[in-house]
């Protein structure tokens, strides 16, 4: 299935684009959201855009024609990368503020539905499920080679699994009986993590296949996803000019729930009380107009993927740069 962009209509409404200005799509996939923000754009405007699958990238060689880019006027760079990187790439390419990001994080469909990238369960593919296959262990290597705590940890608190224990258990095991033979493919590990659920009489989950926990729990630590969203919406937020949005998409309560955080704490929502008088300590946060979206009615016919999609997006406040300049003396930014 071609990508389809979730929250589109939400996702442009929210970024408010001025023509000239200059925009991050820190997630290309297949272009969609970035087509949208570059048909926006005008003479003198720029999009940047980031993705860390060398796929996304190769996609992206046909664009120019089809996005008219000569006759626009506005400049599309796109660059492989991942968020971690986003401050060193805007400094290379000489961008010192944005005036909106876009993150729409997750996977993306092509990702999904290739067997050979090793990220689902439904296709047999090897265990792989890098985003970047040229960085980092594959899903299989790091179940080799992490402990079962470890394992169950990641299930645990990546994909809510209960079962988190028998089922980290359950793959060693494997391991050690059946050597460098076991697991190889995405198909062998939904297998043992049905059958080790319907052994212990769990039989569906809200609809969902017995393993979807595992594998989201299993990619997003392969992928260092969390930790990916907090280093790139910090960097981000540094990088936005006064009144630019950040709009961020997730796709699941575990992701949700960091970026949901990440705007309290930047926007007042977690803010310390005076025990005394109540108020609040600080008042120039670098967020404010914090807002969610959830799909409607349109939005899922376009793309049933959507059904789980959350937007939530903010804006910088003019005290952002006071705030950074205060924290930045203090040593804590
Ligand atoms: C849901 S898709 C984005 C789809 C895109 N908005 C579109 O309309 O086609 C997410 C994309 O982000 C990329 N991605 C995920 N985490 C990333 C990271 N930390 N750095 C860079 N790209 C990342 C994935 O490789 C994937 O292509």
């Amino acid at each position: 299935m071609a990508h389809r962009p979730v929250l589109l209509g939400a996702a442009i409404d929210a970024l408010r684009i001025q023509d000239q200005g200059t925009y991050l799509d820190a997630t290309f996939g297949r272009g969609g959201h970035a087509r949208a923000i570059f048909s926006a754009l005008g003479a003198g405007g720029r999009l940047i855009a980031f993705d860390r699958d060398p796929q996304a990238i190769a996609f992206a060689a046909g664009l120019p024609q089809a996005w008219q880019l000569p006759e626009r006027g506005a400049t599309f760079t796109l660059v492989h990368t991942r968020f971690a990187a986003l401050s060193a790439v805007l400094d290379q390419l000489g961008v010192a503020q944005l005036d909106g990001v876009l993150f729409d994080l997750g996977v993306s469909s092509p990702q999904l539905d290739q067997a050979e990238r090793g990220f689902s369960f439904r296709l047999d593919g090897p265990l792989d499920m890098r985003m970047n296959p040229q960085e980092g262990l594959s899903a299989r290597q790091w179940l080799r080679e992490a402990s079962s705590g470890e394992i169950e940890a990641v299930l645990r608190d990546f994909g809510d699994e209960r079962q988190a224990r028998a089922i980290a258990q359950a793959i060693k095991a494997r391991f050690d009986t059946e050597g460098e033979a076991a697991l190889q493919t995405t198909g062998e590990l939904a297998t043992l993590i049905h059958q080790v659920l319907r052994r212990r009489g769990v039989r569906r989950d809200d609809g969902k296949d017995l393993a979807t926990r595992s594998f989201q729990a299993i990619r997003m630590q392969v992928n260092q996803e969390l930790e990916e969203i907090e280093v790139g919406l910090k960097q981000a937020l540094d990088r936005l000019a006064s009144k630019a949005c950040m709009a961020v998409i997730s796709f699941h309560s575990i992701e949700d729930r960091s970026v949901k955080q990440f705007f309290a704490r930047h926007s007042g929502g977690m803010a310390e009380r005076d025990p005394v008088t109540g108020a609040v300590r600080q008042a120039d946060w670098p967020l404010e107009s914090v807002q969610r979206h959830l799909p409607d009615a349109q939005d899922l016919q376009d793309n049933p993927r959507a059904r789980s999609a959350v937007l939530r997006f903010a804006y910088k406040t003019s005290g952002g740069a006071a705030l950074k300049a205060r924290r930045e003396r203090q040593g804590d930014f």
